[in-house]
């Protein structure tokens, strides 16, 4: 679609959007849900098990149209549409929020932050992810939920094995600064695209729902970052729901949200092994002396990136992980 015919569309919606959510109690109130991955993953279901949710405790008064796959929207448009008002809801990972001018959520790219699931379940649910939230509500968005995926694995269709190993090489990233002082730092050359666009460096559970085991040779399962999701609704729609609407739709998050946290880990396992089963990718498990050298080389970036991300979160973050550790 045009830019032009684009613009036109969406401002269109966005007129709509404001009525709808003040129209009288008889009529449905349309919730569009857009994301760019497919529905057999953490983040597609999750989508599914909200609507379900959203119909049954409104009884029907709001109707969610999910739209995965980029189907509606790719990567850097939705994140447009939301904000005019042509989508309601989105899913992206909080490595796109750059271009909104909300840096802060880089913090989730910094490598080998943490450990696992439960650190990043601690840190969002903690003041660090309301705080985060806090910085989407003048972009007119408020941020409902986190949504973890699952740790990301590169691939390539050569073996990675050692840091030397990526010398040269073009690798895709979401539009985050992080992400791309990461992947120079690994001594290769970072390239922004949409997610529709390519096969990605990403969880398992990404890239097998997007087939990229048939035309990438290598898979090495690194656990070098984690694909986290912020949903995100548009602000204006939002405020301007009837009370009763707004309570049932958080219930209906708080439930979704629950279920994405619980099925992520065993989604991404099964991905694992059916790329595994189809043997179209060799899977090299990175030993621990390795990751350990690749975290090493790694560390620089924290100090580089501390002014983008806040010393403030920087240590906020580290001290729930260390806790969390304690808590296990
Ligand atoms: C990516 O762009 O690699 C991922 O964020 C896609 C997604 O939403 O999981």
């Amino acid at each position: 679609m045009k830019l032009v015919q684009f613009a036109g569309a969406v401002i269109a919606s966005a007129l709509f959007t404001g009525a709808q959510a003040q129209q009288p109690a008889s009529q449905s109130i349309v919730v569009k849900f857009s994301h760019v991955v497919a529905d057999e993953t953490p983040k597609g279901k999750g989508a599914i098990r909200f609507k379900e949710l959203a119909e049954a405790k409104t009884k029907g008064r709001v109707k969610v149209e999910v739209y995965p796959n980029s189907q509606l929207y790719k990567d850097r448009e939705e994140l447009e549409a939301l904000q005019l008002g042509a989508v309601q809801m989105l899913a992206p990972s909080v490595s796109k929020f750059g271009p909104l001018g909300v840096r802060k959520f880089e913090v989730f790219d910094l490598p080998y932050m943490f450990p696992d699931n439960k650190s990043l379940e601690h840190v969002v649910e903690g003041p660090v992810g309301t705080g985060l939230f806090k910085l989407l509500e003048p972009k007119g968005i408020v941020g409902l939920a986190y949504w973890f995926n699952g740790f990301k694995e590169f691939t390539a269709n050569r073996p990675l094995r050692k840091l030397d190993d990526f010398k040269g090489m073009k690798i895709r990233i979401q539009s985050s600064k992080i992400l791309e002082g990461e992947i120079k730092a690994f001594g290769a050359i970072p390239q922004v695209m949409a997610f529709s666009e390519v096969y990605t460096a990403n969880t398992p559970s990404n890239k097998y729902t997007q087939k990229m085991h048939e035309v990438q040779k290598h898979m090495t399962l690194s656990d070098h970052g984690v694909v986290m999701y912020a949903v995100i609704v548009n602000k204006k729609f939002w405020d301007g729901l009837p009370a009763d609407i707004r309570k049932a739709l958080s219930e209906a998050m708080a439930e979704a949200t629950k279920y994405v946290w619980d099925i992520a880990r065993r989604e991404n396992e099964d991905a694992l092994a059916k790329i595994k089963a189809a043997k179209t990718t060799e899977v090299y498990v990175l030993p621990p002396a390795e990751k350990a050298a690749w975290r090493k080389a790694m560390l620089p970036l924290y100090r580089e990136y501390e002014g983008v991300v806040g010393k403030d979160t920087l240590q906020a973050i580290e001290k729930t992980v260390a806790q969390s550790a304690v808590k296990k």
